[in-house]
Parts: C-alpha cells; structure tokens; sequence
C-alpha cells in the first residue's frame, strides 16, 4: 500500500509509521510534518531521521493548511490510505493559541478531506476523547453525547461532522479515531508521564493540578498501534460507512496514581500544586469493544510494564526534550 501520513514526525504518527514499515517492505510510507514548535522540534527532528532509513519512506516538510502545496506534492503520488494525524493537539494550548487549532485542525483537515474526494482515496483521522467532554456514562460509548469543552476538542468534533458530510454527499471512504491519553515510548513532552519525567530529572517546577484528581483513560502505544492494525489492513468492508472507534484501553487510572508510581522511579520535590484547570475534564473512560471485534485475543500491556518503559527511554534520549 502506498499511504500518506501527516504529522508523521509526532509522537503517534512516528510510531505508527515506523510499526508499518517494519511489518512489510510492501508499504510505502509518504510522511509529512511541518515541524511545528509547539513541543521540541529536537525529538521530531530525530523522530524524522529513524523513519528516514527506511528505503520505502520519503519525508516532506509540509504544513496541511497549505492546500496548493500539498495538492502539488501529491500530484505525483498514488495513495491507497490517507491517515490524518496532523493536527495542534493539546487542550491547555488552545485557551492561548486559538488560531493555530483554527489553521491545522479545521482548514489543514479540510485540505485533506478535499484532496481524499477528488482523487478517491480512503481516510483515517484523529480525532479524540475530548469531544465526550463530562462524560455521563461510563465506560463512554462512541453513541454517547458529545460536548467538547474547549477550541481543541470543538475541532476535533468539528472534523467529525466535516467527515461525516463528505461520506454522506460525497462517498468518501473515510473512518474517525478518538484517541485516548496515548503514552509511551517517544511520547509528548507536553503531556503528564513526560512532564513529570523531565521535570523530575531536570530539576524543574512540576505544575501539578489538582492533586491529581483526575481519572484518565491512559493506553500504551503499543496496544494503539495494535488496535487500529486491522482498520488499516483489513479486508472487511471497514469504509463502508463512516465510523467512529474509541481508541482506548478501557481501564482508568487515577493520575494521582501514576504520581505515585512515578514518584517512586524518580522523585520529583519542586511541586507546584495548583487548582483544576476549566478546561480538563474530570474523567475520560472509554469503551474499546467496538474496536476490538476486529481483534478478539487482544491482551493490553500492563500499565506498570509499560511505564518502566517510558522511563527507559526517557532517561535514553532526555537530551532530545
Ligand atoms: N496523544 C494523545 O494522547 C492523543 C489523544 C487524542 C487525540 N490525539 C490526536 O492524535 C493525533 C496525533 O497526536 P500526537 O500525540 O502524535 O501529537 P503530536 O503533536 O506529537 O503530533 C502531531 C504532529 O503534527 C504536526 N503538525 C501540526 N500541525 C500541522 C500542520 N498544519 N501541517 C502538518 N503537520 C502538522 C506536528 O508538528 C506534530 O509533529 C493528533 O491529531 C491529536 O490531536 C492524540
């Protein structure tokens, strides 16, 4: 298969990409990034160069809100698979930097759906856990209400519904992923396990919310890429209609938790505790029998297993963040 993945430079579209190309000399990867700056352009960078010594792998520095030069770079590939996970993520972010959700997720998105109808070629998306908001109901069903509480996750909503419209109008092949707190291996500096890390490790004020009164639905990496293996490979009639498929482990943990776990692999003393932020919800609990009828053995890592590991390569490449 010939498939293009945007962000490839970032933490799930790296290790989605580099798990392809290492199942089979068969596919060829086309990644884009524009290397944005919103978490160290070093571990992207590096990120880049491990995908760059694949032989069937090209890389191109490329911002998906720029529809002419991503239709003229596109022009002269054939794509069985678009798998969009291009996007400014964070939730904190957005209360600052609104625009930059506005330009990746919505217009970059649209870029891309548009490009998938005229040339027919299928699509996978990110989209997130966020759009449940509060959640009522646990563990929270892809049917369940949707309520984002903040621009990242309203966009994230938004590309739904933009989804939606072009299967509905234009028989677009196309498929959502809601991705919950992903972690591992050459994960996000911004997020809880490698903030605490390199806070950890540098020496640095660790800005804790709310003592850690949050439940959060944390899935390994490797189980991601795992789970949406037959999504991408399947013969099934997967794109017949536009689905959505939560991607998650469906066992919360409390983050105070995991600060202890983390506490005890590397103490961190300079604690700033501060109250909930607004923009957070409290719990995120999905539901993943939806995703894994596609494969019925699936066994998770354990959570402690898989954190150890974090830490490993943490300690390996602290330099990069
Ligand atoms: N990691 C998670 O826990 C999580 C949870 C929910 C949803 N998601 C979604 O999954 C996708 C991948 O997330 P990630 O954790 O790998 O994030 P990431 O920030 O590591 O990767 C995103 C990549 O996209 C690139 N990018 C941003 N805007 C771009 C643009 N306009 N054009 C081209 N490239 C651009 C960035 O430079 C980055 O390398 C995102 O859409 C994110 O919103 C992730």
């Amino acid at each position: 298969m010939n498939i293009l993945v945007t962000g490839v430079s970032g933490f799930i579209g790296f290790s989605l990409s580099k798990y392809i190309l290492e199942l089979s000399n068969k596919h060829k990867i086309y990644g884009i990034d524009s290397l944005n700056s919103y978490y160290s352009q070093k571990l992207k960078k590096k990120r880049t160069n491990i995908l760059k010594k694949y032989k069937n792998f090209k890389f191109k520095k490329l911002d998906i809100s720029n529809k002419s030069k991503i239709n003229n770079y596109l022009k002269k590939i054939k794509l069985d698979l678009v798998i969009n996970l291009a996007a400014q993520a964070g939730v904190r972010y957005s209360l600052s930097n609104p625009e930059e959700y506005v330009y990746s997720n919505q217009l970059g998105f649209f870029n891309i759906l548009d490009y998938c109808r005229k040339f027919d070629v299928k699509l996978i998306y990110a989209s997130s856990s966020s759009v449940y908001g509060d959640a009522k109901k646990f563990p929270t069903k892809e049917i369940n209400e949707l309520n984002p509480k903040n621009i990242y996750s309203a966009t994230k909503l938004g590309n739904e519904i933009f989804a939606e419209i072009f299967f509905k109008f234009y028989k677009l092949k196309v498929i959502g992923l809601r991705f919950f707190t992903v972690y591992g291996e050459w994960g996000r500096p911004d997020m809880f396990i490698l903030k605490y890390l390199e806070t950890a490790h540098k020496k640095k004020k660790f800005i804790y919310y709310n003592k850690g009164n949050y439940v959060r639905d944390f899935t390994y990496i490797h189980d991601v890429i795992k789970l949406i293996h037959p999504l991408i490979f399947s013969k099934k009639k997967i794109f017949e209609k536009h689905e959505i498929y939560n991607v998650c482990s469906n066992r919360p943990i409390k983050v105070s938790k995991v600060y202890e776990k983390l506490n005890k692999i590397i103490k961190n003393k300079n604690l700033l505790n501060v109250k909930k932020n607004k923009l957070d919800s409290y719990k995120t609990h999905g539901s993943n029998k939806k995703i894994l009828s596609f494969s019925k053995l699936f066994k998770f890592t354990k959570f402690d297993d898989a954190l150890i590991k974090t830490y490993k390569w943490y300690k390996k490449f602290a330099h990069l963040i």
